[in-house]
């Protein structure tokens, strides 16, 4: 009796201080799990933060591509800025043209020597301003 008795709180204790390192051990293990992935997380926002901004960025400053319907029918691959597929992409366009067209980009814009363009322009003069500023850019995107 005496021995059943002895044996039964060994056994016991051995349980309880078996249950308690498991759950002692595993909660620790929790935190340490919880607080890898919550760097993790900020880690991604601040990624997905810069990202945004340099998309923002992007969109403004190539935007003229944009509101001429210029990305409708071209790509400007060098610049990050996909676009239709009707017209040649014009990364090198700034650089191609003379050869191509006969005339440098400025006067190309202002008076295109293709069908289609002289159709485009035609139909959507653009701005002394306008035509500056997307020789500017096909400038940059011939140098990426
Ligand atoms: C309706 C479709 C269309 C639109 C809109 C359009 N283009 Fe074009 N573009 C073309 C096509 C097609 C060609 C090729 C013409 C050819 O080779 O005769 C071309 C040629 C060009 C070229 C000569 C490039 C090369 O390699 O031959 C330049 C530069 C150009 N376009 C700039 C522009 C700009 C800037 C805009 C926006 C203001 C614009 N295009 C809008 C269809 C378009």
């Amino acid at each position: 009796m005496q021995l059943k008795t002895n044996g039964m709180i060994f056994l016991l204790a051995f349980v309880l201080a078996f249950a308690g390192g498991y759950f002692f051990f595993n909660s620790g293990k929790t935190e340490v799990m919880q607080a890898v992935t919550n760097e993790q997380s900020t880690k991604k926002e601040v990624v997905e933060e810069e990202e945004s901004q340099s998309e923002e960025q992007a969109s403004a400053e190539f935007e003229i591509f944009n509101t001429n319907s210029c990305l409708s029918c071209h790509a400007v691959s060098s610049l990050g800025l996909e676009g239709g597929i009707t017209g040649p992409d014009l990364s090198n366009s700034y650089t191609d043209i003379e050869g191509k067209h006969g005339v440098d980009l400025d006067s190309f814009l202002k008076e295109p020597t293709s069908a289609v363009m002289t159709g485009v322009i035609e139909g959507n003069p653009l701005s002394d301003e306008d035509r500056a500023e997307i020789v500017d850019l096909l400038k940059k995107a011939s140098e990426e």
